[in-house]
């Protein structure tokens, strides 16, 4: 497998073809922004910690029967993954009350929703990702009814997967995003699951492990990307 030319270069990734059409290089940066790239930053080692995180829960949704794009980690900043049409809506899954929702419906944060609530937002960096839901979506076009099922379905079952093994790490997995994308006829995850797409606090104290730390510049922001992979790593948790 050769990288060959920059496909794509995103806020925090870089994208590469290889000389197999089918897939594709994802390289991580350290880079970081945030409220629609207003706010930019970097956080050291971000890049590495990314992709490692990444890695680890695509392999541990793989064994679990949600296929991914990850075929395989390539070295700290990249990874080998199959080359998607990627479906423009962002999916949000949220089982605690926090940022955009809390902001929007007035709603304080950390309260645990009794079901997880589900969202869907267009990816259009020029409109700033409006929220959608299923009617603008199927008569968009962005999604089929079969692939919008796909999508609901998965990331219901992604939520299950890693609420109960982070749990098991004294962590709260309060929200994430997902994104997917057709692979020969399928809908399968893309993307990336890291500190920078998920909430992700700390089960005891509260404590923010994830890019909040940079949005709302609370500091340590590298220390909390380290923190998430010390315990994925097997590393005490802090009980
Ligand atoms: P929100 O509360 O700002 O809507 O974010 C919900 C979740 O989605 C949160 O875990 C962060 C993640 N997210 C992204 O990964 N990319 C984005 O551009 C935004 C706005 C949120």
């Amino acid at each position: 497998m050769e990288k060959q030319r920059l496909l794509y270069s995103g806020k925090a990734k870089d994208v590469y073809a290889t000389d197999d059409p089918s897939l594709c290089v994802v390289h991580f940066r350290d880079s970081a922004t945030a409220f629609n790239a207003q706010k930019k930053g970097e956080i050291a080692g971000k890049g590495e910690l990314n992709n490692s995180i990444s890695t680890h829960f695509f392999k541990l949704l793989e064994s679990n029967g949600v296929e991914t794009h990850l075929v395989r980690q390539l070295g700290a900043r990249e990874m080998l993954v199959r080359r998607l049409e990627i479906i423009k809506v962002e999916v949000v899954v949220r089982n605690i009350t926090a940022g955009s929702l809390s902001k929007r419906l007035g709603v304080p944060e950390g309260q645990p929703l009794p079901t997880p609530v589900l969202e869907y937002y267009y990816k259009d960096d020029a409109l700033g990702d409006p929220l959608v839901n299923d009617s603008h979506i199927l008569t968009f076009g962005w999604a089929s009814a079969d692939e919008l099922n796909v999508i609901a379905g998965t990331a219901v079952r992604v939520n299950e997967i890693l609420l109960s093994a982070l749990s098991a790490l004294n962590l709260l997995l309060v929200d994430f995003k997902l994104e997917f994308g057709r692979y020969a006829g399928r809908v399968i995850l893309g993307d990336e699951i890291s500190p920078d797409t998920c909430r992700l606090w700390d089960a005891k104290t509260h404590e923010k492990l994830d890019k909040d730390r940079f949005r709302r510049d609370l500091g340590g922001v590298a220390e909390a990307y380290q923190e998430i992979y010390r315990r994925l790593q097997g590393g005490q948790a802090n009980v």
